[in-house]
C-alpha cells in the first residue's frame, strides 16, 4: 500500500545541512497497523509530514499503491492527499467555534457536499468512535478523549485508505490512551484503513502488530516489517 524507498530529508542550508532523515526504507502493506517509535527530535514527524504530502523529501521517493508520488506539483500532493490520507495529531486541532459534527463534517464542505448531507454523514461517523450523543457540543466542551475521537471521525469521514496519526495519545491520559488506540485498532479493522501512528509510549507500540524505531533520522529497528 504504502513504500518508501530511500527516504531522505535534510533542514538548514547547503552550507550547514542537518539530516533529519536518512535512507529510510520501508513497505506498509494495506490495512496494517503500524507504530513509528524513537525519541523525541529521532524525525518521526518529519518522517509522518513527508508520508502525509504535508513536506518534501530531499531524496527518495514515496509509493501508495504503486504510484509515484509527485511532490512538485503541488497540486497533485493536495489532491493525492485529500483523496486517500486522514491525518490526526496530538493537539487535536478542532476549530474551537464549530461543533463536534461541524468539525468531523469539514472535509466533506471543501468537497462540496449540501449540509443536511454533512450533517447525516458526520453524525454517522461520531457514531462510529462513541460519540453521537455529543454531535453539538463545542470541543470547549469535550475532553480529551472525546476530542480525540471528533478529529478521528473528521480524519476518516472522507474515507482514507491511510490514516496517519502522530502521538494522538500524547496528550491523554493512560486510560484514555489506552481507549483511543483500542478504537484506533478496531477502525483500523472494520473500515480496513491503514494505520501509521508515532507514539513513543512503548506499552502502546506494543499492542501494534508492526514497529518501526528511528533514531538519528534512520531505522534502527522493525519488528513485523516485511
Ligand atoms: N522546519 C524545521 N526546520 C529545521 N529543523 C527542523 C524542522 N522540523 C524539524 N526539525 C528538526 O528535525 C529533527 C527531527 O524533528 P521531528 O521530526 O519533529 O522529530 P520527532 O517528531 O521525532 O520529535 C529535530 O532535530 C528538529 O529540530
Ligand atoms: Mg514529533
Amino acid at each position: 500500500m504504502l513504500r518508501l524507498t530511500d527516504v531522505a530529508k535534510d533542514y538548514g542550508t547547503p552550507q550547514r545541512s542537518i539530516p533529519v532523515l536518512r535512507d529510510i526504507s520501508f513497505t506498509v502493506p494495506q490495512g496494517a497497523f503500524c507504530a513509528i517509535v524513537g525519541p523525541s527530535g529521532s524525525g518521526k514527524s518529519t518522517l509522518l509530514n513527508i508520508i502525509g504530502l504535508l513536506d518534501r523529501p530531499d531524496r527518495g521517493e514515496i509509493c501508495f499503491g504503486g504510484v509515484r508520488a509527485n511532490f512538485t506539483s503541488a497540486a497533485e500532493a493536495a489532491q493525492l492527499r485529500n483523496r486517500l490520507i486522514g491525518f490526526v495529531f496530538q493537539s487535536f486541532q478542532l476549530l474551537p467555534r464549530l461543533c463536534a459534527w461541524e468539525n468531523v463534517a469539514l472535509p466533506l464542505l471543501y468537497r462540496g457536499v449540501a449540509r443536511s448531507n454533512r450533517r447525516l454523514l458526520a453524525l454517522a461517523m461520531l457514531e462510529r468512535v462513541g460519540l453521537a450523543n455529543r454531535a453539538d457540543h463545542l470541543p470547549s466542551e469535550l475532553s480529551g478523549g472525546q476530542s480525540q475521537r471528533v478529529a478521528l471521525a473528521r480524519a476518516l469521514i472522507g474515507e482514507p485508505r491511510l490514516l496517519l496519526a502522530d502521538e494522538p495519545t500524547g496528550s491523554l491520559d493512560s486510560v484514555t490512551a489506552t481507549e483511543v488506540v483500542a478504537l484506533l485498532r478496531d477502525l483500523n479493522q472494520r473500515l480496513a484503513v491503514t494505520i501509521l501512528m508515532v507514539t513513543h509510549d512503548r506499552d502502546l507500540a506494543a499492542q501494534c502488530e508492526r514497529r518501526i524505531e528511528l533514531l538519528d533520522g534512520r531505522i534502527v529497528r522493525e519488528t513485523g516489517i516485511t
